[in-house]
């Protein structure tokens, strides 16, 4: 295709650093997409003939038929997949094919194709992690009101419940669709048209192949259009803090169900055997996401490499910049749809986790907000009174609630029996009524807005 002022062939090393098909293919769609959408252009603007376009566009529609059913002929020979395109159109329609690479570059060629690429991809990231928000969501509104301890240091410190905490993904969850649309909004401009560098001297229209391709508008510098990538950068920092939150969750499910907790398990469907100990069932999916968060940062941490410091425009480094994305969006789709399972799949079990949000003196702050509120003592020294009566249920083996009042009145005589309200966690969680806070009345407030947003 480009080998007029040559007269040897690339060695093979050569071939083999140059080559890209072997991934690039994966944008061979949108590679047809922009070329129809030039192509049409081309034709409204005079450039080429009707009847060439009509060639051309007949020939592409084969040719995505081809990629369609998997027949399409990749071959190494052509390089990337621009090259295979254009070389299959040329065996399909002959030397009107030649017409097609008039007044564009592979430069915005790849720029568009890869913007494309991504774009599609971030929309099946949201309704994905849409799903999962459902899924998320369906657990809420079966626990409500199950209490679970509260973690701090990952020391049991305020009861909450179970439903509050599913929650908390949701919010997450749905910062990470505002990255992503965020993204999406500020990648949808388009290249094509920007040519090599400098833009092109042939009359066309860029406002046409920027509609056709449902790109905002066309980028406005030709050199940014060509060398800019920070599109990809963003979507792969988008990846990167959803694949940290997901981590979180997939942490969160293996404390969960292992037998010290024992607050969920997961079916059969979402944990392996041990091969040596019959009695295991593992975890492993969670685990999986939890470990594809390094493989996800890594490719930001990687392309972010590859375009420090290059020089405008162009430079053949960036042909490295797919592979990251590929793989880490990739990595996060399977793990978004691996959470949205085990999220439908735990089965919570109230017991152990109402025992454990009782235990370890987990309504202190509870006592401690009571004597503020009903003995009037300032909250430092309230603080300072309820750690000694911690300290002296601990000496006796006891939780707060099954303490005695008197031995409560040794340390502070004004106590009386209304503290026996705050002491139980289920009073403590239906006490926390703040905005925000876990009080099931609230968690089914929130419940229900979500609901409404999510429609399901
Ligand atoms: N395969 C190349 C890439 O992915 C296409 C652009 C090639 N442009 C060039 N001037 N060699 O970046």
């Amino acid at each position: 295709m480009w080998g007029g002022r040559f007269s040897d062939k690339p060695s093979d090393i050569m071939q083999a650093i140059n080559v890209s098909i072997s991934f690039d293919k994966r944008m061979a769609e949108q590679d047809v997409r922009g070329s129809k959408a030039h192509a049409n252009m081309l034709a409204v603007q005079g450039i080429i003939a009707d009847t060439d376009n009509a060639a051309i566009q007949v020939g592409l529609d084969d040719v995505l038929g081809e990629i369609k059913d998997d027949t399409f002929p990749y071959r190494d020979g052509f390089e990337d997949i621009h090259l295979n395109i254009e070389a299959r159109l040329t065996e399909l329609i002959g030397e009107t094919a030649g017409r097609l690479h008039t007044a564009r570059s592979r430069n915005d060629q790849v720029a568009t194709d890869f913007r494309l690429w991504v774009r599609d991809r971030l929309d099946g990231f949201d309704g994905a992690l849409a799903d999962l928000q459902r899924a998320l969501l369906g657990q809420a509104g079966k626990t409500a009101d199950m209490l679970m301890p509260g973690f701090t240091h990952l020391q049991v410190a305020q009861p909450v419940t179970f439903g509050h905490h599913m929650l908390a993904y949701v919010e997450m969850f749905a910062r990470d669709r505002a990255r992503f649309a965020d993204c999406k909004s500020r990648l949808n401009e388009s290249p094509l048209g920007a040519a090599a560098l400098a833009g092109t001297p042939y009359p066309i229209d860029r406002e046409m192949t920027s509609d056709a391709l449902g790109f905002s508008r066309p980028m406005a510098n030709s050199l940014d259009a060509v060398s800019a990538r920070d599109f990809a950068l963003e979507a792969l920092s988008c990846t990167s803090i959803c694949a940290t939150h997901l981590s979180r969750l997939a942490e969160e499910m293996v404390l969960w169900t292992s037998t010290q907790f024992g607050f969920v398990t997961l079916s059969d469907k979402f944990t392996t055997g041990s091969s040596i100990m019959p009695q295991k069932r593992n975890p492993d999916a969670a685990e999986l996401v939890r470990a594809k968060t390094g493989c996800i940062t890594g490719a930001l941490v990687s392309l972010t490499m590859v375009m420090k410091g290059l020089p405008l425009a162009y430079s053949k480094d960036m042909q490295e910049d797919k592979k990251p994305v590929f793989d880490a969006f990739d990595a996060l789709a399977l793990a978004i749809a691996a959470m949205t399972g085990m999220s439908a799949d735990m089965n919570p079990n109230a017991n152990s986790m109402a025992k454990a949000a009782g235990a370890a003196y987990s309504t202190a702050t509870d006592l401690a907000d009571w004597l503020v509120r009903e003995l009037g003592l300032p909250f430092r020294q309230a603080h300072h009174a309820t750690g000694e009566i911690v300290a002296l249920a601990e000496d006796r083996g006891k939780a707060l609630h099954e303490l005695s009042l008197e031995a409560m009145q040794k340390v502070l005589p004004q106590i009386n029996e209304g503290v026996f309200d705050v002491l139980s966690p289920k009073n403590s969680v239906a006490s926390r009524t703040s905005f925000g806070g876990t009080a099931p009345d609230n968690v089914r407030a929130q419940i229900k807005v979500w609901q409404e947003r999510l429609g399901g």
